[in-house]
């Protein structure tokens, strides 16, 4: 092309290599004589050496070789020059050439060959002419051949699947992405048609549009839902063309797809985590309310009882609120867990033991027809745990493997330590860091939960059990939990073989031991200090004062923070324990505790709350185990915790967060 460019504006530079200085003449005159209609310069090198050495220093549209008879050296020489990749159209002027030698020439890759004796005008024009014709078109065809060749690679080596068919259909090319995808070799798919990949799960109103579409010319785009060779499905968002030839008339068809199955996979998953989000702050925020109501249902129901004869019929009734009080605050207290709001006692702990422990509780709560086993692991690294919320998840979950165990099977717990690496973490359907972990594996050989109820089962209230049997509440408990201590769980069942439960819990380093009496603070009610009784809801705080004066405190009342500050400071009094709600308008507990400690510098805490979440547990000021009561409790429990925070009675030190005064540890 570059050639018929420079023929047609700047004289075409021709190099004549040879040594005979006539012909160099003879040749001239030819160029000049017709240099209206070719024009073309001429240089002369007279050996092969001086060739290559012009050449290196001008670039030579095309090269004149003169050539002996029977040199067979020349013609090496020529076919040497010729193959050290210059891309020059060549002319070989031959003395009476015989067949053998022109094929020689050819052979060597030259395009053209003119006798010496036919060298007039005429002949040496149209050879130049038919020559850089032929060298242009064989430089289009090596670089359209070049770009094949590119193309080819590209569609061989995509991560998109191609896949070619001919009019009707028929498959023609597949890619080796299209194999690895589909699990159909070349071979496989050649000469079926895209059928093979047919799921099912699409009407055939989608077949039809696309036919329709391809066959009017245009390019369809859509995703559809195919079926691998091993018959697992997968999403393809594919765009297909069709290919015309010459006359307009469609000849092939090309798909270009590519998989979308991890993507949906990811973002499904992203929304489950958004909606069990969004479900848990309306658990959270229900159950909070719930607690401040139930701790008034509690309280007077108490203080009614305590008012009536025990032999009145009114006393069973009163039990009877009591009794439904009860169980309503257990479901708020699985709600907070679900919403993560459940206050923690978290200890560092050997994992072992402590389900050791939990598993003598088991047998009994799964019958005898199932049968129990633990197999704790070696060298499980300590973890960060609550150990009653890990009675809570396997009493859960054991709950489920004995329904789920009508005839009775077995149900087993295990441990193990994992290290879970980038290569691992890859493959792994969600997102968890990399790290070491304590794995405890629960499995059951029951009747297996249904591939549809898997995304639903850790939603709270969703059950399959008839009414009264369940409330959905178990695994929306555990998942809470396990969220709530950073760990992850999965789930993997099959209808008819059983259900597994994995639970990661990420390793941490040193452990300390967990002080046995810390777990129970019941203690005898009565005393006769003084209490400042901090509670915005008036209900409350009128029926915990009223119960507490009946058993000898004096209890002074605030509304909030700032009443509480004012009659410390009027110092009428001397307060022994602070009783207060942690959320409050105005000022939070933990604030108000700080602000009591320099001018009451002996008064003790007690905090309590309907919503011990992060809100609570951001205060730091409090044990959770000593210093903490959760809402909804009963007056009896209170005075318990009051007597416990009067005597001093401090929790474990272990995870107390540092840096704020610890009320408790002051006494
Ligand atoms: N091990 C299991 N085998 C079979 N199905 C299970 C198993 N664990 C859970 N399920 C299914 O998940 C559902 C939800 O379980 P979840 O523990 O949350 O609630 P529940 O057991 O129905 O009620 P609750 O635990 O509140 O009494 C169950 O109803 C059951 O369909
Ligand atoms: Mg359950």
């Amino acid at each position: 092309m570059s050639t018929a460019t420079q023929t047609a504006t700047a004289p075409l530079q021709v190099l004549l290599v040879g040594n005979k200085e006539e012909d160099f003449f003879l040749i001239r005159e030819i160029l000049e004589r017709n240099h209206n209609i070719l024009p073309a310069e001429l240089d002369h090198a007279r050996s092969l050496d001086e060739a290559h050495a012009v050449l290196q220093d001008r670039p030579y549209g095309l090269i004149i070789f003169e050539h002996e008879t029977g040199d067979a050296e020349a013609v090496r020489l020529i076919s040497e020059f010729h193959h050290a990749g210059r891309s020059v159209p060549f002319i070989i002027l031959t003395e009476n050439a015989d067949e053998k030698t022109i094929a020689e020439i050819i052979n060597s890759g030259n395009w053209n060959c003119v006798a010496k004796s036919q060298l007039d005008g005429a002949t040496l024009v149209r050879s130049i002419r038919s020559t850089l014709a032929l060298h242009s078109m064989a430089k289009e065809q090596r670089s359209a051949e070049e770009s094949l060749r590119k193309l080819s690679r590209a569609v061989e080596q995509s991560a998109d699947i191609v896949l070619i068919t001919d009019r009707k259909g028929v498959i023609e090319y597949v890619n080796p992405a299209f194999e690895t995808l589909t699990g159909y070799s070349r071979d496989e798919a050649c000469g079926n048609t895209p059928r093979i990949l047919k799921s099912g799960e699409q009407g055939p109103e989608t077949y039809q549009e696309m036919w329709r579409t391809i066959l009017a010319a245009k390019v369809f785009r859509g995703i559809l839902v195919n079926r691998k060779k091993n018959g697992e499905l997968y999403y393809v968002e594919e765009s297909i063309s069709p290919v015309r030839d010459a006359d307009g008339q469609i000849t092939h068809f090309i798909a270009n797809g590519r998989d979308l199955t991890e993507r949906l996979r990811l973002e499904a998953q992203l929304l489950q985590s958004q909606k069990m989000d969004a479900i848990g702050r309306l658990a959270g925020g229900v159950a909070h309310d719930f607690n401040n109501l139930l701790t008034i249902i509690t309280s007077y129901s108490e203080l009614a009882l305590d008012a009536v004869a025990e032999d009145s019929p009114l006393a069973s009734k009163i039990q009877e609120v009591l009794l439904a009080a009860k169980r309503a605050a257990e479901l708020t207290r699985q709600l907070l867990a679900f919403s993560r709001k459940q206050p923690q006692a978290l200890r560092i702990v050997d994992l072992n033991p402590v389900i050791a422990a939990i598993a003598k509780t088991l047998p009994r709560l799964i019958g005898e027809d199932v049968e129990f086993s633990f197999l704790p692991g070696q060298g499980i690294r300590p973890v960060r745990i609550d150990p009653v919320q890990m009675e809570q998840i396997l009493m859960n979950l054991a709950a489920n493997a004995r329904d789920a165990l009508p005839q009775g099977g077995h149900f087993r717990i295990e441990t193990s330590q994992v290290r879970l690496d980038q290569d691992y973490i890859q493959h792994k359907p969600a997102a968890i860091p990399v790290g070491d972990y304590a794995v405890i594996t629960v499995t059951d050989n029951g009747c297996g939960i249904p591939q549809e109820d898997i995304s639903h089962i850790f939603e709270p209230f969703f059950t399959t059990k008839p009414s009264g049997k369940g409330t959905g509440l178990g695994l929306a408990t555990v998942y809470g939990i396990v969220k709530q201590n950073k760990a992850f769980i999965w789930v993997y069942s099959e209808p008819g073989s059983g259900t597994v439960f994995k639970i990661y819990l990420p390793s941490v380093g040193k452990r300390c031991p967990i002080d046995p009496d810390n777990s129970k603070n019941e203690r005898p009610a009565a005393g006769n200090e003084t209490l400042l009784l901090v509670e915005d809801e008036q209900a409350v705080r009128k029926a915990s004062a009223e119960f507490l004066r009946s058993l000898g405190y004096t209890v002074l009342e605030a509304k909030d923070g700032m009443d509480a500050l004012a009659l410390a400071q009027r110092k009428q009094f001397p307060i022994d324990l602070l009783v207060t709600d942690v959320v409050m308008p105005n000022m939070s507990g933990g604030e108000l505790a700080r602000q009591l400690v320099p001018l009451l510098p002996k008064i003790k805490f007690l905090f309590v709350s309907g919503y011990a979440g992060k809100t609570v547990l951001d205060h730091n000021v409090f044990d959770l185990e000593t210093n903490f009561l959760q809402k909804p409790y009963s007056l009896k429990q209170l005075a318990g915790k009051i007597r416990g925070a009067l005597e001093g009675r401090n929790g474990s030190a272990c995870g107390q967060p540092a840096g704020l005064p610890r009320p408790a540890a002051r006494a």
